[in-house]
């Protein structure tokens, strides 16, 4: 069923501005990227997850300077206390974390600024015209819209709703006009580059109404948090432009060493960049005309997916609309989180989180659905074999049925995932809990126990409950770590060893759990939550 096998898969996050402390819109963009890399790697193939932190530029220093803290004494303290644990909170899996503050990066963004530089793509020009600094972004007229309030008869960054800078000043510039045709060239021969199709028609006819050169950089008169501009240390580098190459920088670019070009080579290009639809056009027009600029690889696939909206709106940092990641966690814990986000919004469209969908959710999905399945699956095995997973005896239309059921859905959820939609992927497999559940209602074992006669009938029916939940714990690990790894410890670990070394590719052969081996006790895998906790 799948491709790719023992082939290398690089997914990436946004790198975040650490200008505040992580919401649940951040935590939503880690848990996808995060279960589309355990996806893979659960397949057999060499997956690794970058994440990491935007530390330079206008909006992080004077977020400092308004802490009255040196901008590295800010970042580091913010990126300890607030990003690094945000990951723990979500149970994301990543490889590594880079920081565009640390040596490694800054060291190569300048061989890469030179490199683009040698092969004739920059120059020297006046800059004139706007700025958002809460953006971080240059911005046209017609991305501002009339201030109201305290800037009315203003004009104010549509997003931010605060004045621009008018800047007036010589910087470098990136030939970004020449890659129009080539971009579009691009896009055309790869039409799973940008996705969803919504993101790439918007980027498509953003690159048709034509590309002006780019600023890269900002005189060190105005302000000087960030990388040098390695042939003139008057100038540092805007900042999207140092942020976009954390991709190529974390996995060896520009290093010399063999471990370093190894690590290039096998993971370069990128499977997909995960990125929030509002900084899709950097990541699909900018960074790939900077790559081709440098005649390096272009990533295979650049995902926007859709907003965590709240009352309408973009939940953000900087309108304060931020929920955190552990208000939630707290009281439902990672897997509920994880779930939740992952299928309650189709990947790629906006979606409102609320506190009733996620409890109505974690009590009919997760704990009456999955969780009672496991549960009550297992008491059975313990109650009327001992503990002991008995022998299957022959197969009658029904069994059968719920090991087709199986098959499929592996092999449509992989799919899904293939095409980026984690919710169709999670619905695929729950398609196995519902039957499951309804098998077990049709067959009532408890039924049949009392029947000594009936004896193989009560085997088989509670083999099949117990494959059943091998498939799901192996199908809902890179969703659910920590139950399934709980599930796992009660059912399998003993005669199959470790979750994660089963592989997707063979879930659905049936007959993998020997008979004859013994159940665990399984830890209840989501406990009610009590009302007033919330
Ligand atoms: O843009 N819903 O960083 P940033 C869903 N440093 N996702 C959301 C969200 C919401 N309401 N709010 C934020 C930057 N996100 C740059 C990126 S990459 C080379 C540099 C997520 O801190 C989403 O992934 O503003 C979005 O794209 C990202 O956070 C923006 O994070
Ligand atoms: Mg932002």
């Amino acid at each position: 069923m799948p491709k790719n096998l023992g082939g290398s898969f690089y997914a990436t996050t946004p790198i975040f501005y650490v200008n505040d402390a992580p919401h649940i819109g951040h935590a939503y963009t880690e848990v996808a990227a995060d279960v589309l890399t355990r996806w893979h790697r659960q397949r057999g193939e060499n997956a690794f997850l970058l994440t990491g932190t935007d530390e330079h530029g206008e909006k992080v220093l004077r977020t400092a300077a308004a802490n009255k803290v040196e901008p590295q004494a800010w970042v580091d303290q913010l990126v300890h206390d607030a990003w690094l644990p945000m990951l723990n909170t979500l149970d994301v899996d990543n490889q590594d974390f880079i920081r565009t503050t640390e040596p490694r990066h800054e060291r190569n963004v300048q061989r890469f600024l030179q490199l683009v530089h040698d092969n004739g793509f920059i120059y020297r020009g006046e800059f004139v015209g706007k700025y958002c600094v809460g953006c971080e972004e240059y911005k046209t007229e017609g991305d501002l819209v009339e201030g109201t309030g305290e800037f009315a008869g203003q004009d104010v960054c549509a997003i931010h709703s605060k004045p621009v800078e008018n800047l007036n000043e010589t910087n470098y510039f990136f030939k970004l006009s020449e890659f129009e045709q080539p971009l579009l060239d691009f896009y055309a021969a790869n039409p799973n580059f940008i996705q969803p199709d919504s993101a790439r028609n918007e980027v498509v006819s953003f690159v048709r109404r034509g590309l002006e050169d780019l600023s890269i950089s900002r005189s060190k008169e105005k302000f000087d948090w960030g990388v040098d501009i390695p042939w003139d240390d008057t100038h540092i580098t805007y900042v999207w432009f140092d942020a976009l190459l954390n991709y190529i920088t974390a996995i060896g670019f520009g290093e010399d060493d063999a471990e370093s070009r190894e690590k290039f080579e096998q993971y370069w290009p990128a499977s997909v960049h995960v990125v929030g639809k509002d900084i899709l056009r950097f990541h699909a027009v900018i960074w790939p005309a900077m790559l081709m600029a440098a005649g390096l690889e272009l990533p295979k696939q650049i995902f926007g997916h859709g907003w965590l909206l709240v009352g309408g709106e973009k939940m953000s940092k900087s309108k304060l609309t931020g929920i955190a990641p552990n208000q939630i966690t707290d009281i439902f814990g990672s897997d509920a989180f994880r779930y939740y986000f992952m299928k309650a919004i189709a990947f790629g469209s906006d979606g409102s989180f609320s506190w009733e969908d996620l409890t109505a959710r974690y009590t009919s999905e997760l704990a009456n659905g999955f969780g009672n399945l496991a549960s009550r699956s297992l008491a059975m095995i313990q109650r009327y074999f001992d503990g002991v997973i008995p022998s299957a005896g022959f197969y009658n239309e029904d069994d059968l049925e719920i090991q087709k059921i199986a098959g499929d859905a592996a092999v449509a959820a992989d799919a899904a995932i293939e095409a980026v939609a984690i919710h169709e992927a999670i619905a695929q497999v729950w398609t196995l809990v519902d039957a499951l559940n309804n098998y077990i209602t049709v067959q009532e074992p408890w039924v049949l126990a009392k029947d000594e006669a009936k004896r193989d009938r009560l085997a088989t029916v509670l083999y099949t409950c117990a494959e059943g939940l091998r498939v799901l714990a192996v199908l809902l690990a890179p969703v659910i770590p920590k139950a399934t790894g709980k599930l796992w410890a009660a059912l399998a670990s003993g005669s199959l060893g470790e979750l994660a070394d089963q592989s997707l590719v063979e879930v659905a052969n049936w007959g993998q759990l020997p008979a004859g081996s013994s159940i665990g006790e399984l830890e209840p895998l989501f406990p009610r939550i009590e009302q007033d906790e919330k």
